[in-house]
């Protein structure tokens, strides 16, 4: 990825560390170490590694759930110091929404588009606006015809939805998925990734999607991945996924047809480097010199994972 380095970073950390105090009194559990890195307004970043890497950790600090033990943390042009007041913390917090894994956690209200409406009347905004706004998502996120519909009467993705819908409505500029995805089916999952396809490409959110699916990082602009607590790499998932020793130091596997990919190099078929099963497909014919090689379709890396 060909990082722009005078567009204005929305997100900026500086040697960011963390560690949680040990309510025992002993060591503290350093969570994250030294992290740099910026983050582009609008760009959508896959955040990978292996259990207690320090990816919800990291998530956290951008939310202000956490604050950093030391370094720096810029969140959209604000500086996040321990005098940071109440009311930049609300706002900043509006601005920097977070998905989490369970629905039923983020959901509050009885009927669905009660639950949409709580944040904008949280924050004061006038009823017929906080109603345009609602039909927004609810249109947005293809729920209108569940608006009058209990919550818990629905779907894993229909639920993960309304609470995708509940954030959009307060307008934010950067959405945090944490594993967000790991509770849905198949089809719940690939509906929620093309929802943080859509919030990036044609909406310029910001979109931060911390998961263990390498098949879903590889939809990303851009993959970083995290070791205990260090960030060990940040680039393309083309790149990260055909990088068999960054991949096992991570302790992470690459998407299936990557991995097939990099089995036919063993083999002694360089065939190239594919990410989704049509790019892959392509590929393998073409290197054979069949119909439907690279040539004969649209350009390798012009399609979107699934
Ligand atoms: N509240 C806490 N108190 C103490 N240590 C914690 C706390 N939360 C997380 N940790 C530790 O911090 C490290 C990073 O945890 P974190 O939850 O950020 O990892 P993660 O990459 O999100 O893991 P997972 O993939 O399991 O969700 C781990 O060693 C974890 O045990
Ligand atoms: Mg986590």
């Amino acid at each position: 990825m060909n990082r722009n380095e005078t567009e204005k970073d929305y997100i900026k950390a500086e040697s960011l560390s963390f560690a949680y105090p040990d309510p025992q009194g002993g060591a503290p559990k350093q969570a994250l170490k030294d992290v740099s890195l910026g983050i582009r307004p609008g760009e959508f970043v896959a955040v990978v590694g292996k259990n207690g890497s320090g990816k919800s950790t990291f998530a956290k600090l951008l939310n202000l759930i956490l604050e950093p033990t030391s370094g720096s943390l810029t969140v959209a042009g604000t500086v996040i110091t321990p005098s940071i007041s109440d009311a930049e913390v609300l706002e900043l917090r509006r601005r920097v929404g977070m998905v989490f894994q369970n629905p039923d956690n983020q959901i509050i209200a009885t009927v669905v588009e009660e639950d949409v409406a709580f944040g904008p009347e949280n924050i004061g905004l006038p009823p017929e606006t906080i109603r345009e706004r609602v039909d927004g998502c609810l249109r947005e996120m293809r729920l209108t015809d569940l608006a009058r519909k209990e919550p818990s009467r629905l779907s894993g993705g229909q639920k993960q939805r309304v609470a995708i819908a509940g954030i959009l409505a307060l307008r934010p500029e950067c959405m945090i998925f944490d594993e967000s995805t790991a509770m849905l089916d198949p089809v719940g999952r690939k509906e929620v990734l093309a929802i943080m396809k859509r919030l990036s490409s044609e909406h310029g959110i910001t979109v931060i999607n911390i998961t263990h699916l390498m098949d879903e990082a590889a939809a990303a602009d851009r993959v970083i991945v995290l070791r205990d607590g260090e960030l060990i790499a940040s680039d393309s998932p083309e790149r990260i996924f055909s990088d068999p020793v960054l991949m096992g130091r991570a302790g992470i596997k690459p998407p299936q047809c990557a991995e097939l990919c990099l089995l036919l190099r063993k083999m002694g078929i360089d065939a190239g480097f594919g990410l989704t099963p049509e790019q892959t497909a392509r590929l393998i014919l073409g290197s054979f010199g069949a119909d439907g090689g690279p040539e004969s379709g649209p350009a390798p890396g012009g399609e979107a994972a699934s």
